[in-house]
């Protein structure tokens, strides 16, 4: 396919502007793999981009008994594997906000060990009461740490100058009833404007664009419907398999680990109403009607609708890589999927008969994931003899990484006397345009957070909507008590596009997936 010079022009900037507010940030679980691969590096590049207030601090709590100067050693450590040059003189400035507190989180004593430790540091950086607290737990503590902090004191009351922020980590919750119950858990010390329910997917750059690019443009919305779009693909692609996650993975497989959360918030995007206003609980609003015009899946042909896969042996870049069922930690006789293929109707006037399929999937050939918007052909052929089927219908690809940008495929004539046609590529891609990569999601999340913006945060009902949605494959798939199990689980090759059976998913309907 040829390609068209990329959009090389910014014209007029419009910027809402947000302050930094002053906080302190207080990180549960900061020896983990999140803190330390995600947390610390995003907040670094925040404190060097100057994003973040004047008065921050940051306390990671963890129970290994460290002083504030090991732990800022190890926090060095953190940033440099990230990449960050560990002899920049940013790299102390930010090293001395950097503080520590050991302790059992079931324990009272240390949070009231924590309370005296945030009175001295809010005193030393000028932050005033306002304090966010990040999760990166294990999910069992989140409801013991929110009650030892409201047991402490350190909740900020409704209508208090001070304020409580609580970020909570994926999984949230393990099915519907689990998910609803640690809401009512969190709801006797938290109000739902305390709670940060963090889907990353949301502060990718491509993700929030979809708003912008759908709303604040005039000529995509009038045709962002049944009438001009056939179907939408949305794909994540990952090369890599399971990892040292097996643990987790065992028990999640991708129908919780990706579709419940970062699959349907992507579909809610970029299917939703427009929202009266760019406000948290207007666009949330939206999105959560959306997930409720979802049709459920019918648990007596379920295959026809979603199918699983998990990888065999196959290779990875050309070299020899081990099946699922090898991967250490991973049971030899496990049924739990490492993909999965969906096919999503959404039954309300703007997408009637529009599919939305899904996919998303483990030791795949490519890191990709994009969403793609497929229209209509053309209703007639005026280049006879080339019929409507040989004109290729456009595609509009939002591209949400690696490569973030947006592509639209037109057809267009090739210079020259005869009637020659192919689909160009008029692309726009972040990196050549803004001549820089977008910031890693987290930082634009934690900003959202210190200013209090929860617009790209996972509202309560959403949240459930979303369960209540895979809850019928979650069921189906539940093993029997004879080890039974509804719903084929279909090998693939590792390195491949996932089973024979996700094509005939797609096949049936006269349709074929995109090989990004
Ligand atoms: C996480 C999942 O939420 O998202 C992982 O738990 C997955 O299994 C990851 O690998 C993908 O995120 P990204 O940003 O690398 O596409």
């Amino acid at each position: 396919m040829a390609q068209l010079k990329p959009f090389t022009q910014i014209r007029g900037e419009f910027c809402i502007e947000v302050r930094p507010q002053p906080c302190g940030m207080i990180i549960f679980g900061a020896s983990g793999d999140l803190a330390n691969r995600k947390l610390l590096p995003s907040l670094y590049s925040l404190y060097r981009r100057k994003l973040l207030s004047k008065n921050f601090y940051v306390i990671g709590c963890a129970r290994t008994p460290l002083d504030d100067l090991s732990f800022r050693e190890k926090v060095r450590g953190a940033l440099a594997e990230s990449g960050q040059d560990a002899s920049a003189p940013q790299m102390g400035e930010f090293l001395e906000l950097c503080h520590y507190a050991s302790g059992n989180y079931s324990d009272p004593a240390f949070f009231k060990a924590l309370t005296g430790r945030l009175a001295e540091l809010d005193a030393q950086h000028k932050t005033g009461c306002l304090h966010l607290y990040y999760l990166a737990t294990p999910p069992n503590l989140y409801a013991s740490v929110a009650e030892c902090l409201s047991q402490a004191g350190l909740i900020a009351p409704e209508g208090a100058t001070c304020w409580t922020r609580v970020v909570i980590e994926k999984p949230y919750g393990w099915d519907l009833e689990s998910a609803m119950a640690l809401s009512r858990s969190l709801h006797r010390f938290l109000r739902e404007d305390q709670i940060y329910r963090i889907d990353h997917y949301l502060g990718k750059e491509t993700v929030q664009n979809i708003l912008m690019f759908r709303f604040a443009n005039a000529v995509f919305e009038p045709i962002w419907n049944r009438r001009y779009i056939d179907h939408v693909q949305i794909t994540v692609a990952e090369t890599v398999g399971v990892e040292h996650r097996a643990g987790y993975f065992e028990q999640a497989g991708i129908l919780r680990d990706m579709f419940q959360n970062h699959m349907l918030q992507m579909l809610s995007m970029v299917a939703m109403e427009p929202p009266a206003s760019f406000d948290a609980d207007r666009v949330r609003d939206e999105k959560a009607k959306l997930l409720r015009s979802i049709r459920p899946f019918p648990p007596e042909n379920l295959d026809q609708w979603i199918v699983r896969g998990q990888y065999g042996p196959g290779l990875r870049d050309g070299v020899p890589a081990a099946g699922y069922r090898e991967e250490p930690g991973v049971d030899p006789q496990s049924r739990v999927e490492t993909y999965s293929a969906a096919k999503v109707m959404v039954d309300n006037w703007r997408w009637q008969g529009v599919p939305f399929y899904l996919r998303a999937g483990k030791r795949l050939p490519r890191r990709v994931s994009e969403i793609a918007i497929a229209f209509k052909s053309v209703p007639h052929s005026m280049f006879s003899p080339i019929s409507t089927e040989d004109l290729a219908a456009n595609v509009l690809v939002l591209n949400v990484q690696p490569e973030e940008g947006v592509c639209l495929q037109v057809q267009a004539k090739h210079p020259g006397p005869r009637l020659c046609m192919s689909s160009l590529s008029m692309d726009f891609r972040y990196r050549e345009v803004f001549d820089e990569d977008p910031p890693e999601a987290y930082e634009r999340l934690l900003l959202d957070c210190m200013h209090g913006d929860q617009t790209l945060f996972v509202r309560e009902d959403s949240m459930e909507v979303s369960w209540a949605l895979i809850a019928p494959m979650l069921e189906a798939w539940k093993a029997g008590p004879t080890g039974e199990q509804a719903g084929k689980l279909h090998d693939y090759p590792a390195g491949s596009w996932g089973p024979a059976a996700a094509d005939e998913l797609i096949q049936r309907d006269g349709r074929q997936w995109r090989k990004p």
